[in-house]
């Protein structure tokens, strides 16, 4: 049996009720700045040997729980398993990033592409279900997807990339293409998501690192709609987010796309971002991921300055503008969850 959640701040936050503190969690907060992490990893042997493997995933998502005080744990996976388990063949190389070895470009690969038996992705399930177990009602899980275009970038292009010109040569020339590769990727995703719920996250987040690399009209269409799609077949009552690198720019488009809160990058203005949106949406965000390669004055100074730019109003969760980076002080995430909690609280 799983308790009752003892800590549901993550989740009243989201929901803009009012909250003792704010909550906060981070971004990639199991990852190689942990020791302990690396220690699994190399068990593991490969990404996808600790991903598949639903006790290791289990393990590396509370380690971060024993370490800080957060107010939300996050499904250790990756946004790939998805066209994995379509058959592109996902590898991580050592140092490298994502691996596909098969691409989507011509007309016959978009052709056979569909979406892929859940059953697939039953480690991942099974991760969720281990999770919640493990947590035992401390705090939230929240589960996640790659954003059906952000998906497709990776799946067009075999790998990542900082421009993805392959796909923008795509959006332009080709719509009908892309247009059928990120719907088939929104059915995938839909039924993903629904299978994470099934065992038992309490919030979902949908990450679509690229989507700001579009042109406006291009990101309505192949990243917008497709999200908006996938959030209207969730159970209503689910608290979720939507999180568009480079996507405040476009903050009242995305305020409306079904979302409970919007996940900010570093570069937007939160305070702007709060004054636009309004109790429309939750926000999530901002700091630099890099604050945590600095020292602790920087951190508590940069951590009261967000929280400042946030502003009083409910519907708040502090995170970083993007995921951890490798070098972070593990030391500094103590300062920074600290301080968000000490200087919020009520
Ligand atoms: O937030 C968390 O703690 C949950 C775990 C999580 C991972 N990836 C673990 C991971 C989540 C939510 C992701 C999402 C993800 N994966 C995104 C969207 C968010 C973002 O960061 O923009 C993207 C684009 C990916 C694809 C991906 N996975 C890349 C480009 C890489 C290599 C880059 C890198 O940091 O090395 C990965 C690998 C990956 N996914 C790692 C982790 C902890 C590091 C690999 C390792 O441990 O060997």
């Amino acid at each position: 049996m799983i308790p009752p959640l003892a800590n549901d701040t993550f989740l009243r936050a989201l929901r803009r009720e009012p909250v003792p503190h704010v909550p906060v969690w981070l971004m990639r907060q199991a990852g190689r700045y942990l020791p302990e992490y690396n220690v699994v990893r190399r068990k593991a042997g490969s990404f996808m040997g600790l991903a598949t493997s639903p006790s290791l995933a289990a393990e590396v998502t509370l380690q971060p729980l024993a370490r800080y005080p957060l107010d939300a744990a996050i499904l250790f996976s990756d946004i790939l398993t998805v066209p994995d388990a379509m058959g592109l063949g996902l590898t991580f190389a050592e140092g490298e990033g994502p691996r596909f070895a098969r691409t989507v470009s011509s007309d016959a690969d978009v052709a056979r592409l569909a979406v892929p038996p859940m059953d697939a992705l039953r480690y991942v399930f099974d991760a969720c279900a281990e999770i919640k177990r493990g947590l035992h009602g401390r705090v939230p899980l929240i589960g996640f997807a790659g954003s059906p275009f952000t998906l497709a970038c990776y799946m067009i292009e075999g790998r990542g990339g900082s421009d993805f010109a392959t796909v923008r040569r795509m959006a332009a020339a080709r719509p009908d293409l892309l247009a059928r590769i990120v719907d088939v990727n929104a059915r995938a995703v839909s039924a993903y998501l629904a299978g994470q719920v099934a065992a038992g996250v309490d919030a979902v987040m949908l990450f679509d690192t690229w989507g700001g690399l579009l042109p406006w009209e291009a990101y309505a269409r192949f990243s917008l709609a497709p999200m908006r799609a996938i959030l209207s077949t969730l159970p209503p009552a689910l608290p979720t987010i939507a999180f568009t690198k480079g996507g405040a720019q476009w903050l009242d488009a995305l305020a409306g796309c079904g979302a409970s809160c919007i996940g900010l990058d570093w570069t937007a203005d939160l305070a702007a971002a709060r004054a636009r949106v309004g109790d429309r949406v939750a926000l999530q965000g901002n700091l630099d991921p890099l604050v945590l390669t600095t020292d602790d004055r920087t951190v508590e100074t940069a951590v009261r300055a967000t929280l400042a730019a946030a502003g009083p109003a409910p519907g708040y969760v502090f995170n970083l503008g993007h995921g951890i980076v490798p070098d972070t002080s593990p030391e500094l995430v103590d300062v920074l969850v600290r301080t968000v909690h000490a200087a919020s609280a009520r």
